[in-house]
């Protein structure tokens, strides 16, 4: 895979890290993305581990600057092979108490950034016949209480992630999604310890998950392994998905 480029958006987060470090480990060029500073803060910390990635800042939100950002890459590389969208905000609250802009965040980065990403993208991925995309939902898909607005985005992008799927398959771009359960990162380390009490127990592992373990996923869906796998979900969850019968 040493001569594939890779973009991957909210690169400069805790799974963004592993996911960059999991790719650039097998010799792919990767382009990590994200707003203010940290992808450049990413892109330095793997340098510090040997492993030489490139760093831009991207709104995956604004579709003028990804437009400008595929351009660039393809002027620099001449081709995109994988797609990873990784970006996104989790604001939690009850029902009654989700605030419209907590509501429109959420959405946002997370639906609107993968859209804009995957439609940016696709056109020179259809003209060279070949692409992987792989999008991000979470457990949390499944229902979870004060997660209204989480739930809504990462139910949207597992949905989209389908349609994306049939519209590209002829093409010879395959489209999947991955699902983490609880990642120990900083939007699980960042929750309130009642509640990262309570994940932890409804996972059947008893234990959060470590970014290389959830970046695994990416990998094989990333790979040419994966050619005949397209529109799936992978969950890749300590169990959670198969059910709470406690
Ligand atoms: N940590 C978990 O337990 C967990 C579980 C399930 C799913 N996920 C999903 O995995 C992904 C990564 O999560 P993480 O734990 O690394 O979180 P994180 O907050 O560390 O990383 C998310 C990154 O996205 C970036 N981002 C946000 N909005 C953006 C935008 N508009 N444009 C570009 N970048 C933007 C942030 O700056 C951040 O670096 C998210 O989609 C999250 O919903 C995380």
């Amino acid at each position: 895979m040493n001569d594939q480029v890779a973009v991957v958006t909210g690169g400069g987060g805790g799974l963004g890290l592993a996911v960059c470090r999991s790719l650039a480990q097998t010799g792919i060029t990767v382009v990590c993305l994200d707003i203010g500073n940290a992808a450049e803060r990413a892109a330095k910390a793997l340098g510090e581990e040997g492993l030489a990635i490139e760093h831009q800042q991207c709104d995956v939100t604004n579709s003028a600057a990804t437009i400008e950002l595929s351009d660039n890459i393809l002027a620099h590389h001449g081709q995109i092979d994988i797609l990873i969208n990784l970006a996104g905000v989790a604001r939690n609250a009850k029902l009654v108490d989700v605030t419209d802009e907590d509501f429109d965040l959420t959405l946002s980065s997370n639906v609107r950034g993968t859209m804009n990403m995957m439609r940016t993208f696709a056109p020179h991925m259809k003209e060279r016949g070949y692409g992987r995309i792989i999008n991000t939902s979470s457990v949390a898909a499944l229902g979870s209480i004060a997660g209204t607005s989480y739930t809504a985005a990462k139910g949207a992008i597992e949905a989209m992630t389908r349609t994306a799927a049939m519209e590209l398959a002829r093409y010879g771009i395959t489209v999947n999604c991955v699902a983490p359960g609880i990642i120990n990162t900083g939007m699980f380390q960042k929750q309130p310890e009642r509640a990262r009490n309570h994940m932890l127990d409804r996972t059947p592992m008893r234990r959060s998950g470590e970014p290389m373990e959830i970046a695994a996923g990416y990998r094989f869906l990333s790979s040419p392994d994966a050619s005949y796998v397209t529109g799936q979900t992978l969950y890749v969850c300590g169990g959670v998905s198969v059910g709470d019968f406690r």
